[in-house]
């Protein structure tokens, strides 16, 4: 049954594409005529709470656990990861705790990229015992558990009962050595959720807006009578960024959902977030065009990233992060609406 659905969200995340409806439109920099920097001297070095990485987007989490055919995506993920010095994620553990004769589709990205940085990924459900393992099976240096409450309910086999996510995070956190990421998959997470979890001792998290992969328009496909207005479930990722890092400072913000381009890199970080994850738009590129074409991609990215923050006058991803933004439209609606300058 897992590795069915394994499959299946691989099939429908390729055919049900990125929406784009994230919101970046709605944010523009602020040109500046003298920057004062040089593209040859632009340091990409970003911090995730205790954590350094050499770049400021990594691979998110995917897949692992369906076969062979999941084995070999994660093995050319972790190709791509380890020749662009990128961190990356594994998809989620829960296949291999259940059954360790999977464990070598996720081994297999430690193995092609043995000192890379590459985070384990769980959901709230898992206990302390099976963080550990999952940290343990790829010498994660993150781990990742993943908040996905709306996919659940849309997904006909999925979980009903969220009473105990939270105390289980709480547990999670105060028992692993290494740093802890609670992520969305594609909802968006409001300054409310970030402030339990803040409470719960969580300091990073991966936001996972609204407006790339969407995880109700792939489990509608899997039902016999579709929830369609979970189609449009979630909050736009740019209003999440900032929902968090404006409301939230001791939380360092990873940005994800529906980034595709140098400049919403740029923008997400302009907002406040720390980092970028991205999943769909890489798992597409490597599926259709091959591993050439998506290690060519994650060059590209880092170079119009490069060119925008050359001719911003911002150095560094700190002082990007404190590049002069205008936010109009919707984006600028809700943020208004809910309290956040
Ligand atoms: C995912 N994602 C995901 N996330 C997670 O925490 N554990 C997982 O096992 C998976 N599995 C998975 C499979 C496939 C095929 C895709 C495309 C995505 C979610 C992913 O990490 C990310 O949060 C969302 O896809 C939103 O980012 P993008 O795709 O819009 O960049």
């Amino acid at each position: 049954m897992r590795e069915k659905r394994k499959k299946e969200h691989i099939e429908y995340a390729l055919s049900t594409g990125q929406s784009r409806e994230h919101g970046f439109h709605d944010v523009t920099f602020v040109h500046q005529s003298l920057p004062g920097t040089s593209l040859y001297t632009i340091d990409l070095t970003t911090k995730i709470g205790e954590l350094d990485l050499s770049l400021p987007i990594f691979i998110n989490a995917m897949t692992g656990g369906g076969g062979r055919r999941t084995e070999k995506i994660n093995s050319q993920l972790a190709e791509a990861a380890r020749e662009c010095n990128l961190a990356i994620g594994v998809g989620s553990q829960m296949a291999a705790i259940k059954d360790p004769f999977q464990e070598r589709t996720y081994k297999v990205m430690r193995d092609k990229n043995p000192n890379g940085v590459i985070f384990a990924n769980l959901g709230s459900e898992a206990t302390v015992e099976e963080a550990k393992k999952a940290i343990e099976m790829i010498e994660a240096n993150a781990l990742q558990i993943h908040v996905n409450a709306v996919q659940e309910l849309v997904m006909p086999e999925g979980d009903r009962d969220f009473c105990d996510a939270l105390l289980n995070i709480e547990k999670i956190a105060k028992h692993i050595e290494i740093p802890l990421i609670v992520k969305e998959v594609g909802y968006g997470m409001s300054k409310e959720t970030a402030k339990k979890l803040l409470d719960a001792g969580v300091n990073i998290v991966d936001i996972g807006g609204f407006g790339g992969t969407n995880f109700s328009l792939i489990e509608n496909k899997r039902r016999d009578r579709m929830l369609t207005f979970m189609n449009e479930w979630g909050i736009q990722t740019a209003s999440s960024i900032a929902e968090v890092t404006q409301t939230s400072p001791f939380i360092d913000v990873i940005a994800s959902g529906g980034i595709q381009t140098g400049l919403e890199v740029a923008k997400s970080i302009a907002l406040g977030a720390s980092a970028c994850g991205m999943a769909g738009f890489f798992l597409n590129i490597l599926l259709n065009e091959g591993l050439e074409s998506l290690i060519k991609e994650i060059e590209y990215i880092l170079n119009e990233l490069k060119m925008i923050m050359t001719a911003l006058g911002r150095k560094d991803i700190q002082s990007l992060q404190k590049a002069p933004i205008v936010i109009s439209g919707n984006t600028h609606h809700w943020l208004t609406e809910r309290g956040i300058k």
